[in-house]
């Protein structure tokens, strides 16, 4: 099914592209904005880095929704989502959710808004605190973004694969 190939080459190109950047961001980026001694000049780098991040992820996005979609339709494995032996498909499909939720409404709403307000503020004390909070929520968006490609390689092989 060249269909089906193409857009898993798209899906996993799309995946490495997204949890690559989010990585980069976690782990470098974010703890050279912590480690920069002026609480403005913190909030600007970072506030630019996420800006551009959170467009690119955007678009990740809706990439690995859309292939994705298309290969479960394609297999006709949508019957399996919300199952017990669609387990792994119905996680990655619920992580996309979470990620959607986060990118289209979140980010834009309250996040660009928060940042906005602290780079106004200048409070040192509250920039150190949001920027901790800021730290654990980047792992932990880390974490369940890998948890999503673990349950992709699940539906392709082992005890739960759709195959
Ligand atoms: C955070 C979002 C997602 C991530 C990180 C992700 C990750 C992955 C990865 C790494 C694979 C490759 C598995 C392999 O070939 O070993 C994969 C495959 C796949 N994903 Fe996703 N995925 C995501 C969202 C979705 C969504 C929303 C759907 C549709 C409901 C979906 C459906 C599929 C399907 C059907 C496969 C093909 C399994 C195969 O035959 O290899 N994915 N995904």
């Amino acid at each position: 099914m060249p269909l089906f190939y193409l857009m898993h080459i798209v899906h996993l190109l799309t995946v490495i592209l997204w949890i690559g950047g989010l990585a980069f961001v976690t782990m470098i980026m974010l703890p050279m904005a912590i480690s920069t001694p002026d609480p403005l000049q913190k909030v600007l780098t970072f506030q630019r880095v996420e800006h551009r991040f959170a467009r690119l992820a955007r678009v990740y996005n809706l990439v690995t929704g859309i292939s994705g979609l298309i290969m479960m339709f394609l297999m006709g494995w949508h019957r399996y989502l919300f199952t017990l032996q669609g387990l792994p498909l119905t996680i990655m499909f619920l992580i996309w959710v979470f990620w959607f939720v986060m990118l289209f409404g979140l980010e834009p709403i309250v996040i660009k808004k928060m940042l906005e307000n602290l780079a106004k503020s200048g409070n040192k004390m509250d920039i150190d605190a949001v920027f901790k909070r800021m730290n654990r929520l980047h792992w932990i968006m880390v974490l369940i973004s890998l948890a999503a490609a673990v349950a992709g390689a699940l539906v392709a092989h082992g005890p739960f694969s759709l195959y």
